[in-house]
């Protein structure tokens, strides 16, 4: 009886089959087709009509923009990249590693939001009695937040419509299955098509919704890039599940600014803000170790320092390349960059990167450190005691400026940093006290002055 109701759809070119086929009949791309709900067939010309004049056109001018109302969510580092906190009818997808602390944020901002809102939480993943025992393990009273163990989208809709909450959480938007639709819960189609729902809901009804997405293997969010479409802000949680740090990145918010990042540690009592973390993605070696170069990066509006670590060692026949929170892509062609510009070659190498603490840097600013971090290795000489370096580096051999050079170089300063080495566009108009800056324009001149220092 359901299968009526459904359609298959193209992802290339959008075109629709009743039934499934490896081919699309429209654009022969193979493998394409995935199950969508059937709109409503209306009733021909007369319908168009009634609808063209059902739908009111006004003047932009006439439209009153209105401010956002925001209200905060009790946890500053996540109103940090929120925004400033939730907005009514807003819709927020968080993603993240099974395990990163996605539940344990969303019930601590529940309990303090359920103080001054409505709140509902939709739990697919685990029963009413387990959220209760995370509570407790919280130390929260959930006198006001109300749970719901749900996987069905028309129930949870209906339920939404009765209870008329102002902040929904739904935990996760891939364990929820319409009966429109035959597929299976997570699939691409009733992840698409639950959200789809639950957009509108949130958009007519006007309470705020976050919904919890898996993440692959690849870090991208499960299920159709359609959804960072859909929603209105997208966050993701990232961060070494062995360490204690976690870091909420916007990568999209209609709301406020992107590449915002909120910082916080698990404890044994869940997420607490870190209010100043400038400094935890350093590890404490007692006297400067080889291979390790510390980057001051810029992530939203504040600096932190992160050291990278390189480790070059002699590989096989095909050596590996191989990055942990940089991106492989961009190691490989810095390496060509050192290679044909600076001279330094690790052709018959194998090359290992990592940014410490489980942080993503997806800045360019990176180059300069990821590559003098691999020189030290490669000599197995340190850098000299609180060394830091930023900057772009270019194809042609060239070191970009980085933006806000000034802030980084001022927040090393206050770290205790002594020496820098910058692109020279960077370089501080007046002296930072305390902190050599040596200004640079090509990458062989960075290698060759290190080298000297
Ligand atoms: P959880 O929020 O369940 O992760 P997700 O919803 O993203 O899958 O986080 C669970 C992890 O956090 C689990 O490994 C235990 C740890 N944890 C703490 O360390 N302290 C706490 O107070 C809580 C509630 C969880
Ligand atoms: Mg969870």
């Amino acid at each position: 009886m359901a299968k009526d109701k459904t359609l298959y759809t193209c992802s290339e070119c959008g075109g629709t089959t009743p039934k499934w086929l490896g081919q699309c009949p429209h654009c022969q791309a193979w493998n394409t087709l995935s199950e969508t709900a059937a709109p409503n067939a209306g009733s021909g010309k007369n319908r168009f009509e009634a609808l063209a004049r059902s739908a009111p056109v006004t003047r932009l001018a006439d439209i009153e923009a209105q401010d956002v109302q925001r209200t905060p969510t009790g946890q500053e580092e996540l109103d940090r990249v929120l925004g400033g906190g939730i907005v009514p009818g807003g819709v927020v997808l968080i993603g993240g590693d099974p395990g990163i602390g996605k539940s344990t944020l969303l019930l601590q901002a529940a309990e303090s939001l359920s103080n001054r809102l409505k709140v509902l939480y939709v739990t697919g993943e685990e029963s009413g009695a387990q959220v209760a025992m995370r509570a407790q393990r919280l130390g929260l009273s959930g006198a006001n937040v109300q749970v719901m163990a749900e996987i069905q989208l028309e129930r949870i809709l209906a339920t939404i419509a009765e209870h008329q909450p102002a902040f929904v959480i739904i935990d996760s938007i891939q364990t929820l299955y319409s009966e429109q639709l035959s597929s299976a819960p997570g699939s691409v189609a009733q992840v698409r098509e639950c959200a789809a729902h639950l957009t509108r809901t949130a958009k007519a009804s006007g309470c705020a919704m976050v919904l919890v997405g898996h993440v692959t293997k690849e870090g991208a969010l499960a299920g159709p890039r359609v959804l960072e479409h859909i929603v209105d802000t997208v966050l993701y949680f990232e961060g070494d599940t062995h360490s204690s740090f976690r870091l909420v990145r916007a990568i999209k918010n209609r709301f406020g600014a992107v590449n915002e990042i909120g910082v916080f540690a698990m404890t044994e009592k869940g997420l607490k803000g870190v209010t100043n973390p400038s400094a935890i993605f350093l590890s404490t070696h007692e006297a400067p170790v080889p291979g390790s170069c510390v980057l001051v990066t810029l992530e939203g509006t504040r600096p932190m320092l992160v050291e990278i670590q390189a480790l070059v060692d002699s590989g096989g026949p095909s050596p590996r390349r191989l990055s942990v929170g940089l991106e492989r892509d961009r190691l490989a062609m810095l390496l060509a960059v050192l290679h044909r510009h600076a001279g330094v070659a690790c052709m018959d190498q194998d090359v290992f990167v990592n940014a410490v603490g489980g942080v993503r840097i997806s800045e360019p600013a990176a180059d300069l450190s990821v590559l003098l971090a691999i020189q030290s290795s490669l000599r197995g000489k340190a850098l000299p005691r609180g060394f830091i370096a930023f900057g772009e580096v270019g194809l042609a051999g060239e070191v970009r400026p980085a933006p806000r050079g000034q802030e980084r170089l001022k927040e090393a300063a206050k770290l205790g940093f002594a020496t820098a080495v910058v692109p020279k566009a960077n370089l501080p108009k007046k002296p930072i006290e305390g902190l050599t800056v040596h200004g640079v324009d090509r990458i062989e001149e960075a290698m060759g002055l290190v080298r000297g220092l």
